[in-house]
Parts: structure tokens; sequence; C-alpha cells
């Protein structure tokens, strides 16, 4: 008995046939479960032989059979590992990968440094009520800068009462939006698409702005200043910057200063910090006290300062691209010039 179910066990070429071998030696009809069975019927002496020889034989071929189980499932697994190999040494596939876009990258980047001096990002819809894009910023209905910003005003069907639409000509409305939103006092910029009918080398109807806004109950223009300084700083990676601001006027602040940084333009490559030139990067000033009132906040205990920025200038002019048009034609290669990988 025990060499037969010894010798089949070691035979078996699989699971299935294993599993018969052990029915027919220990299932409840298998042969050595029998005859562990006959033992009732034998006499005291006779049983004291057979009994514990069963019960070896017993455990001797269950101990086969499980040996056997895992030689086969061992042997399965290698046959596995053998046909499903991989060559971890061949190389790689490429796969198409794009890039990240300038004015994503340089977006990033200002509010990475805004948010070290304490800016939070606020958001305003790019469809804006002519209210918050003009009136709240204390520009009067008649006044030309509604001309000036070549705005686009949404169709009204005969009959369509709501107040006009336009899509927004600059960030600006945005920072009544925050007043609005969160009271006084404020750190927050506000990047984000803007449009005017403009097309040229450097004029595209869809730009983007960042816009600064800071409100407390002593902020002055020599904190705008140091901000202003300490961004572009950063921004241009340049140890010492100087700015220049020059009187300007916005009806939104007052006073209001256009702000120029110094630089170089030497065999067509500019230089930001040091040089004989100057170049005008953003708009800015004093909230205007009609700007806080329309926002809810009372002028007599807040005040504030406000700066506007092109994202897309400044990104050509960190990143040395020539034609601003060229940002929003999606050709590929140029994305793949100018474009990060993150
Ligand atoms: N909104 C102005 C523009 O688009 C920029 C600006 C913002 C100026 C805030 C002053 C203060 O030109």
């Amino acid at each position: 008995l025990r060499g037969k179910y010894l010798e089949q066990i070691g035979a078996a070429p699989d699971a299935d046939a294993l599993e018969t071998v052990r029915l027919a030696a220990l299932g409840k009809k298998g042969e050595i479960s029998l005859k562990m069975r006959e033992l009732g019927q034998m006499s005291a002496e006779e049983r004291l032989i057979a009994g514990p020889a069963l019960n070896a034989l017993k455990t001797e071929v269950d101990a086969a059979l499980k040996a056997r189980k895992a030689a086969l499932e061992d042997a399965a697994l290698d046959a596995r590992l053998k046909s499903e190999w991989l060559d971890v040494t061949l190389p790689g596939r490429p796969r198409p990968m794009g890039t990240i876009h300038p004015i994503s990258q340089v977006m990033d980047e200002l509010t990475a440094i805004f948010a070290d001096m304490g800016f939070a990002v606020a958001e305003g819809p790019q469809i804006e009520s002519d209210w918050y894009n003009f009136d709240a910023l204390n520009i009067a209905p008649e006044h030309p800068s509604r001309q000036e910003m070549d705005t686009f005003y949404l169709h009204r069907a005969a009959g369509d009462n709501r107040p006009p639409h336009v899509l927004r000509t600059h960030t600006s409305p945005v920072q009544i939006r925050a007043m609005q939103a969160q009271g006084a006092p404020i750190r927050v910029i506000a990047p984000g698409r803007v449009y005017r009918m403009d097309m040229d080398q450097t004029h595209t109807p869809m730009f983007h702005q960042v816009e600064g806004l800071a409100i407390d109950r002593d902020i002055s223009m020599a904190q705008l200043k140091w901000t202003l300084e300490e961004f572009c700083r950063a921004f241009f990676e340049v140890d010492e910057v100087e700015l220049r601001f020059r009187a300007s006027h916005f009806p939104f602040t007052e006073p209001s200063a256009e702000v120029d940084i110094r630089c170089s333009w030497e065999g067509g490559q500019l230089k930001i910090g040091e040089g004989k030139d100057w170049l005008e990067i953003l708009g800015s000033g004093m909230v205007h006290p009609h700007v806080l009132r329309a926002g809810g906040i009372n002028p007599d205990e807040w005040q504030g300062f406000a700066f506007g920025m092109g994202i897309d200038r400044i990104a050509m002019l960190k990143y040395g691209i020539p034609d601003l048009r060229a940002f929003f034609e999606s050709d590929l290669r140029w994305l793949r010039h100018y474009g990060f990988t993150s």
C-alpha cells in the first residue's frame, strides 16, 4: 500500500491527478480510510499492531501529498515566470509629452512669490458686468477709458433687461469682488485672462494680467514700492532691481504711478536690473476712496495700494520670447521650445 501510493503521488503530473490519488488513499472511501475503519472489528492484539502502522502510513502519505502539491505549484510558478518575463534592460519606448505653457509657468512662479509675501489668490469671472469692470472702479459712463480699452461688449437681444456685460478689460474688477467678499484687511493677487480689441506684435485680443491689492489701516506707497521691488528681484532672479515710479493717471487710484524697471538692451539682449534703459512693467497707485466705498469698505478707516501687471509681458521679458501672438498659436514646435517640463 505504502509503495503504491508514494509512487502514484510522485508520478502525479498535476494538481488534478494528485487529488485523484488523495481520494483513492485518504478520501472517505479511500483504501487507507477503509482499513482504519476495519480496526474496530479487530481483536485487541491485532489492533495494537495494525493501529500504529496504519496511523504512520496515513501520516506519511499525507506528508507526501503536501510535498508533491508544493512542488507542482513551484513548477507552475517557474513556468509562468519563464513565459511572462520582462527584459528590464530594454530601452523604454518614448511617449509624446506635453510641456507647461510659459504663461502657466509664470503664473505659478508669481503666485508662489506673492504667497511668500502673504498674498492669497482671488478670482473673478471673465464675463463681467460693466458695473464691476467700470463703474465700481470709478470709471464714469462717459469716461474715455471705456473706449480706450476697446471693450468687447456682450450682445443683448431686444427686451433683455439684464445689465450690460463685457469681457473684462482688466483684472481690477476682482479688487471689488475681493473687498465685497472678505472686507478689510486684504492682501490678494488676482491672475487671469483679460480682453481688449487689439492685435499686433505686442497686443492680442486676449491676454493675461495679475492684479495686486493690499488694504489695511496704514498701507502706504512705500510698501507698494517695496512689494514690487521684492517681486521683481525674485521673479527676474537678480540681486538688485531699480524701479522708477512715473506719475500717471488711473481713475481707480490716486495718486497713480506707472512703474518702469531698469534694464539694458545690449546686442538685442535684454538684461534686467542694470543698464541705462527703462522698461514699463505695470500700473499702480493708492486705491481711490470711491473704489473702497464701492467695495463696501470705509475709506476713512482703511487705505490700500493696487497694481496691475501684464503676465504675458513679464513672461516675454524673463524668457526672451519675441512675439506675443505666438503664445496663443499652439504651434507645437514653439511650445516645445518655450514650454517647461515639470
Ligand atoms: N487696470 C490697469 C490696467 O489694466 C492697471 C492697474 C491696476 C493700475 C491697478 C493701477 C492699479 O491698465
